[in-house]
C-alpha cells in the first residue's frame, strides 16, 4: 500500500544501493566482519523502489529478506562486493553505499579448516579495497552516496570522506548513542552535502532517514 501511495519522483532513475556486512574469510569457519544489519540500505533500496526506481541491491550477509520490485546480488567478501558493483556501474546512475564494508581481509584463505595455532601462524591481514573511493575516481556525472560511522570527529572525518571520495552526500551515523545505529529500527544522523549544506536530522526511523538521502540523490541527479 506505502509503495502504491508514495509519488513516483524518481521513477527512471537507476540506482545501486549496497547494504550489510561483508565477511572475509580465513577458513571455511572463521572470518572477520562487523554488526551491520544491513536495515539502512535495505530501507534506502525499498524507499527509492517506492518512489519509482529501478534499484539493483548487492547485499552481504544479512537476515533480511529479500525485497519485492529489488534486483538482489548476494555477495560475502568486500572483494566480491566489489566486482558486483562494479559489473553494474556503468548502467547506474546513482550509488547509495550503506554497506559496512571491512577494512581488512586474511592474506590467505585457507581450503580447510584447521587447528587454531595453525590458522593462527599463517594469519596476516590485507587491506581491501576502497570500492567507493574507486566510484568517485570515475564518478562521471553519477550521484554518489557514501555513510560514515563515527564515534567521535564525526563531522570532521564525515567531511574528510565526502572530499577524498569524491560524494555529493555523506550520511553520518553516531555509533554511540543508544537506540540508534547498528541493528536498531531508528537513526539519528548528520547530512553532510558537497556544497557545503549540514543537515542535522531529529531521531526517526531508518524508512524515513532513506527518504531524506533520496530527496538529495533526486536534487543532484535533475540538476
Ligand atoms: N567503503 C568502501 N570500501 C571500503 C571501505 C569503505 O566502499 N573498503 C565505503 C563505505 O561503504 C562507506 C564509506 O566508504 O559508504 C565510508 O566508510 P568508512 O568505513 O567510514 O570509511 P573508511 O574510508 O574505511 O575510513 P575508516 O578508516 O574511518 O574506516
Ligand atoms: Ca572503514
Amino acid at each position: 500500500l506505502e509503495a502504491f501511495l508514495t509519488p513516483k519522483d524518481l521513477e527512471g532513475l537507476k540506482l545501486i544501493v549496497s547494504a550489510g556486512p561483508t565477511r572475509e574469510y580465513l577458513d571455511p569457519v572463521r572470518f572477520l566482519s562487523n554488526p551491520s544489519s544491513g536495515r539502512m540500505g535495505y530501507a534506502v533500496a525499498e524507499a527509492a523502489r517506492d518512489r519509482g526506481a529501478e534499484v539493483v541491491l548487492v547485499a552481504g550477509p544479512t537476515s533480511l529478506p529479500d525485497p519485492w520490485g529489488v534486483q538482489v546480488v548476494r555477495v560475502e567478501s568486500a572483494l566480491e562486493m566489489r566486482e558486483a558493483i562494479l559489473a553494474q556501474y556503468p548502467w547506474a546512475e546513482a550509488v547509495v553505499m550503506a554497506a559496512a564494508v571491512a577494512d581488512y581481509r586474511p592474506e590467505t584463505t585457507l581450503a580447510d579448516k584447521e587447528p587454531k595455532v595453525e590458522a593462527e601462524r599463517i594469519l596476516r591481514l590485507v587491506p581491501n579495497p576502497d570500492i567507493l573511493k574507486e566510484l568517485g575516481e570515475k564518478k562521471g556525472d553519477r550521484v554518489l552516496v557514501g555513510f560514515a560511522m563515527e564515534t567521535r570527529e564525526g563531522l570532521e572525518r564525515a567531511r574528510g570522506k565526502l572530499v577524498r571520495k569524491n560524494l555529493d552526500l555523506i550520511v553520518l551515523n553516531w555509533v554511540n548513542r543508544e537506540g540508534v545505529g547498528f541493528g536498531s529500527l531508528e537513526n539519528e544522523v548528520v547530512l553532510l552535502l558537497r556544497d557545503g549544506r549540514v543537515l542535522e536530522l531529529p531521531r526517526m526511523p531508518k524508512r524515513q532517514v532513506a527518504h531524506r538521502i533520496l530527496d538529495f540523490v533526486k536534487e543532484f541527479w535533475k540538476a
